[in-house]
């Protein structure tokens, strides 16, 4: 997706934030990912924030690190980073605008890459992660290209699991929320796309409710 839909995104709805009321059955991907990471950090707390978006959970990730640096290509998220930053008073934490192609950090620089959600495209740069080093993801889909990614780039034990859970919304209006913030979708606020938030209703219309499954994969390899 373009960085003018995601600029646009960080000026309607101040960021990447969920902005939705939802309900999850079990433990999410996203869940089971923030923990691991912290965990992760704690050995290598070095890190690099790939696509961090306005960074919320990159500050969320800092008490665990020795040093983030978060980076993304819209120029209003890390705007918006950056303003979060200030009122925070973490100081272990930089933002940059970046494209993931072309980074200016040495060879060898991180001890961990993680990618929630972000760009695939920062395997252009791998050369930033230190020998040794993990690179950790999340995604919902692409996986071929991770795969495909990381057996080209030389990684080892590389593991990749896939976490389903089901989410509900109360109202049309939390779901309208949910999928206006998919990359690339229409706003299904605007009563003009009211037609398509109808069939969305229809679509994930269940007896339990308005009910959209989750799938999450969670990647993990270490540069050799
Ligand atoms: C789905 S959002 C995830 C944001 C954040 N990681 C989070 O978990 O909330 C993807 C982010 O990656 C950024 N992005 C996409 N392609 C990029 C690229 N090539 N270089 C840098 N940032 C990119 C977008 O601007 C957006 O903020």
């Amino acid at each position: 997706m373009g960085m003018d839909w995601y600029n646009m995104i960080a000026m309607k709805l101040g960021g990447y934030s969920k902005n939705w009321e939802s309900v999850k059955e079990g433990i999410s991907g996203e869940d089971i990912f923030e923990e691991q990471l912290k965990e992760l950090l704690k050995k290598y707390p070095i890190a690099l924030d790939t696509g961090c978006g306005h960074g919320n959970f990159t500050l969320k990730m800092a008490h665990f690190a020795e040093n983030i640096i978060g980076f993304d290509f819209s120029i209003e998220m890390i705007k918006k980073a950056n303003q979060l930053l200030e009122e925070s008073q973490i100081t272990n934490v930089q933002f940059y605008h970046l494209h993931a192609k072309n980074l200016p950090f040495q060879d060898e620089h991180f001890d961990i890459i993680y990618n929630r959600r972000g760009p695939l495209s920062i395997f252009r740069e791998i050369r930033v992660l230190k020998n040794g080093g993990i690179i950790f993801g999340i995604h919902i889909g692409a996986l071929d290209e991770i795969k495909n990614e990381l057996k080209t780039n030389g990684f080892h034990s590389i593991e990749i699991n896939e976490y389903n859970v089901n989410e509900y919304f109360s109202t049309e209006e939390d779901l309208a929320r949910f999928f206006t913030r998919i990359p690339g979708n229409i706003d299904y606020l605007d009563s003009k796309n009211q037609p398509q938030l109808k069939n969305l209703v229809e679509a994930y219309q269940t007896n339990k409710g308005l009910m959209v499954p989750e799938k999450r994969f969670i990647w993990k390899a270490f540069k050799k």
